[in-house]
């Protein structure tokens, strides 16, 4: 009974401070680190945190920060430097998010060694440099979502594929999607002609994740053939969500794959688009 009246105060106490933050912001500097996770959840949960007041909840324990839709930029990634400990960080955004570039990723990359897990979902301006930097220089990386992340290629497929050895799921699904005009090619929208291939697939499934990835999103990435998903099936025994719908180039040949080297019961999910 105390201790859900306590916990219950305390919550009411931190949904206070919340609410008049900046009046605050020294005393809440000089918080235990209990009190600023507690604080931090709530701001994520609200999707209030900002470069501006993420430097006063900050500390160097800190495990999981979950920003998504929240207003940050590469200024505030820079401050992470001091959360060596984090393990997962979430910078999805529902919208499109321009303000998180490579120059932040690459800061994280060399102050946060314990990532297992990224979630970068519609974060436009990551480019490969980015995720080239975060797996190289976080090998423990298990769960990494670039859904929507136009810049990402093959380099950064090869990246992960060639130095994260326990990672298990990987989404680069949309990263270069249909064009959403139909008549207007995205590929000429953008300077870039380039995009996952088979080739970035195979170099992510043929490397030391082979034996622990089970899921990979590669849904509507456009250049995409049977060989992609042929290869996730040879090299990847342990697969058991395979989303490729929405990939124009990919065939039946695909579903006859899957009935040939895949067990009856190993898939959970698998989506693909009969053309
Ligand atoms: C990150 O946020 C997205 C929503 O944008 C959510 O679907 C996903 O589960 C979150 N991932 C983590 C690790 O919190
Ligand atoms: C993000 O990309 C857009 C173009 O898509 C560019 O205009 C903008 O300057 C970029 N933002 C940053 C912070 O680099
Ligand atoms: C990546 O994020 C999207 C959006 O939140 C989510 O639907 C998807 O399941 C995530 N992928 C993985 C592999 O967790
Ligand atoms: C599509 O993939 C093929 C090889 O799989 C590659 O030669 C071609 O350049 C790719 N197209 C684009 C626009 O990247």
């Amino acid at each position: 009974m105390d201790e859900a009246f306590g916990s219950s105060l305390l919550d009411l106490c931190v949904c206070c401070l919340v609410k008049s933050l900046s009046r605050y912001s020294t005393d809440v500097q000089t918080l235990p680190p209990n009190l600023k996770d507690k604080l931090i959840k709530m701001m994520s949960l609200q999707g209030i945190i900002t470069d501006e007041n993420m430097r006063q909840v900050l500390h160097p324990g800190l495990q999981k920060l979950d920003l998504r839709d929240c207003d940050i930029t590469d200024h505030g990634l820079i401050m992470l430097q001091i959360c060596t400990q984090l393990r997962e960080i979430n910078l999805s955004s529902s919208d499109y998010k321009l303000s998180i570039t490579s120059e932040g990723l690459k800061v994280i990359a060399s102050s946060c060694p314990h990532l297992s897990e990224v979630c970068l979902r519609r974060c436009r301006n990551v480019s490969d440099e980015g995720i080239v930097a975060l797996a190289q220089q976080c090998r423990l990386l298990q769960i990494v979502n670039v859904s929507g992340c136009l810049g990402i290629t093959d380099s950064s497929l090869h990246a992960l594929g060639k130095n994260c050895k326990i990672l298990h799921s990987v989404d680069f699904s949309a990263t270069k999607d249909k064009p959403l005009i139909p008549g207007i090619n995205l590929v000429n929208l953008c300077c870039t002609a380039s995009m996952v291939s088979d080739a970035g697939v195979i170099g992510l499934v043929n490397g030391v994740c082979s034996h622990n990835l089970k899921e990979i999103h590669m849904d509507r990435c456009v250049n995409l053939t049977d060989e992609a998903v042929e290869s996730v099936l040879i090299f990847c025994p342990h697969i058991f969500i395979l989303l490729f719908h929405g990939c124009p180039l990919i065939t039946d040949r695909s579903r006859e794959a899957l009935q040939q080297l895949v067990g009856p019961n190993q898939m959970k999910q698998v989506t693909w688009t009969v053309y």
